[in-house]
């Protein structure tokens, strides 16, 4: 009897739990070296495979992956997944626009994928910022657009974070006049820090009034995982005003970092030029159908952010009784206060096979960057961390 793909793939017995673990789905421990390097440098160390029993505490990452629905969906999508164009493939790329519209209230012609939001962060950079059009940025903040904008010879204006740790909205907007973009992002990378619904709204009014040419994206990465109750996105807002964007991606509360799918939403025009710069077929059967499972699966969402909220209630509280503050953190990871470099720190935790986040200038003398794995794992990272701060 012959065996045909789909069975043969339950017949391996692959599920959440057997081989195909998810460290190749959520790509861990990647982020570091990937996202913020200029786009098409070249580092040997890529190429090097993880090394497989380290704490992975280092990149952000959603250490459990995508959720079983998400899960039996790419089982399913080995059956036929591989051979066909996207365009061609239930769920195909239209579903997914489809799927990711009606979420927000949206239409099709507001949203745009990426490989990852950070090809959204790309594209915006290259579409909208320009040699006579700088880049206005935090500092320190998500580096993906400075990335491209210094890759491409284009300013870049950067301002500090304020005393909290939070994005100074005031300076931003001063520093936003005459630019091509300000990449806002909320809750910030590495800060971890968000700046409530009522301020945005004003942010944005602002830099409208300042400066109405400028393009606003707005980097919501780790929107899934904020508690503060003053955190709205900011898709309505971006759905009715002209020049202001939203980048979101599936790579953090999804689960889903190593199958590369992000999205914009915005209003029809802004979309309409980001999308010029898209590669045709920037994502493929497997990321489509994963996501449009994702998103038809709320209860896993509210799991898996429960569950970071716990490791990271932990991992804090570990922190401020050892003595170091730590921002108050609306993502998946810590930006703490340990005193002394992080290169210091990484470097002894990593002799215990803990790897921590790189250097944040200009905060990197005195700030890591901690993400948030499971239970398990911080517990475990937490028994080192003591012996090594001791
Ligand atoms: C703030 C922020 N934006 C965007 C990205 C890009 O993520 P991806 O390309 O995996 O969607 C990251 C990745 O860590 C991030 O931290």
């Amino acid at each position: 009897m012959s065996l045909s793909r789909r069975a043969f793939v339950r017949r391996l017995g692959i599920n959440r739990a057997s081989s195909f673990n998810g460290g190749y789905i959520t790509a861990r421990g990647r982020e570091a070296m990937v996202a913020e390097m200029a786009p098409g440098a070249f580092n040997e160390s890529l190429l090097l495979p993880p090394e497989g029993d380290e704490i992975r505490i280092s990149s952000n990452e959603n250490p459990v992956g995508p959720g079983p629905a998400a899960f039996e969906a790419l089982v399913e999508a080995l059956d036929e997944g591989a051979g066909r164009y996207p365009t061609n493939a239930r769920p195909g790329i239209g579903d997914l626009i489809s799927t990711i519209a009606s979420k927000w209230g949206a239409e099709r012609q507001h949203i745009t994928i990426g490989t990852g939001s950070g090809e959204i962060l790309e594209n915006a950079t290259k579409a909208f910022t320009g040699p006579n059009r700088a880049l206005v940025t935090a500092d320190p903040s998500y580096l993906q657009t400075v990335g491209v904008a210094l890759q491409w010879g284009y300013p870049v204006k950067t301002v500090p974070l304020d005393a909290n740790l939070r994005l100074d909205l005031t300076a931003l907007a001063s520093a936003a006049k005459g630019t091509g973009m300000v990449f806002m992002c909320n809750p910030n990378n590495p800060s971890s820090t968000v700046v409530g619904a009522s301020d945005v709204e004003a942010f944005v009014a602002e830099v409208r009034r300042v400066s109405p040419e400028t393009y606003i994206l707005i980097d919501e990465a780790y929107a899934d995982y904020v508690t503060d109750p003053n955190f709205q996105t900011a898709i309505p807002l971006a759905l009715r005003t002209p020049n202001v964007f939203v980048a979101r991606t599936f790579s953090k509360a999804y689960g889903m970092a190593g199958l590369r799918l992000g999205y914009a939403v915005g209003h029809a025009d802004t979309i309409g030029i980001l999308s010029r710069w898209t590669h045709v077929f920037n994502t493929n059967n497997f990321s489509n159908t994963a996501a449009v499972a994702s998103l038809n699966d709320p209860d896993n969402l509210a799991q898996e952010v429960a569950r970071n909220t716990e490791a990271r209630d932990y991992t804090r509280k570990f922190f401020t009784d050892a003595g170091y503050e730590s921002a108050d953190s609306q993502t998946n990871f810590l930006f703490v206060n340990l005193e002394r470099p992080a290169s210091e720190f990484r470097a002894a935790c990593r002799e215990h096979n803990v790897l921590v986040g790189r250097d944040f200038p200009p905060m990197e003398k005195t700030h890591c960057r901690i993400s948030i794995g499971t239970m398990d794992e911080m517990r475990r990272a937490t028994e080192v961390f003591k012996q090594v701060l001791a």
